[in-house]
């Protein structure tokens, strides 16, 4: 039987830590990023492990991150904006439960991400070299169960129309 999570994919910026706090706050539910089981694991900050040892190396963590969640049930999982864009990766996240796809315009999302700080895949990146990323990356997140265009919306709305689309999908099921 697939684990009934709620695990929301997307770009960086586009609101998965907050949106997901706020979900999970809604139904009741355990919060928890991948982002933070790897600096949890490893011990240093994500911009670290990039730095001392490259973006490969992270990428492979993030694998050990889903492999870990494979013990979890019920929770919502916000993952980092790279996670889902592997082979594979997908399917191994539509088994663990819903997946959501938090999408936004990519000006947005960049600029959003910017101003938070602490993203090495934006550093030293122009804005045509962002949209090549997003291009690559946007297959995967296509293959979420679910979308949510977050386009103009406040963290509430975004959190009402998650909620709304999972009654709705859940509804579908029975
Ligand atoms: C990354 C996104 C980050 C984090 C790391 C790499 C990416 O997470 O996992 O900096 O490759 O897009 P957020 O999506 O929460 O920013």
């Amino acid at each position: 039987m697939p684990a009934d999570n709620v695990i929301l994919v997307g770009f960086m910026g586009v609101g998965k830590s907050t949106g997901g706090r706020l979900l999970a706050r809604r139904l009741g539910r355990c919060f928890v990023e991948t982002d933070d089981m790897i600096v949890a694991r490893d011990g240093r900050a994500i911009p670290e492990i990039f730095r001392q040892d490259g973006e490969e190396a992270f990428r492979r963590l993030e694998g050990e991150a889903v492999e870990a969640l494979r013990l979890k049930s019920g929770e919502v999982i916000a993952t980092g904006g790279g996670l889902p864009c592997h082979e594979g990766r997908m399917d191994a996240l539509r088994a663990l439960g819903t997946v959501v796809w938090l999408r936004g315009t990519l000006p947005e999302l960049v600029a959003r991400a910017r101003r938070i700080g602490g993203r090495p895949m934006l550093a030293g990146r122009s804005a045509e070299e962002l949209e090549a990323l997003y291009r690559i990356r946007e297959p995967y997140y296509a293959q979420a169960h679910l979308t949510v265009d977050t386009t103009g919306l406040g963290l509430d709305q975004v959190v009402a129309r998650v909620l709304a689309a999972l009654r709705e999908t859940h509804a579908a099921r029975v």
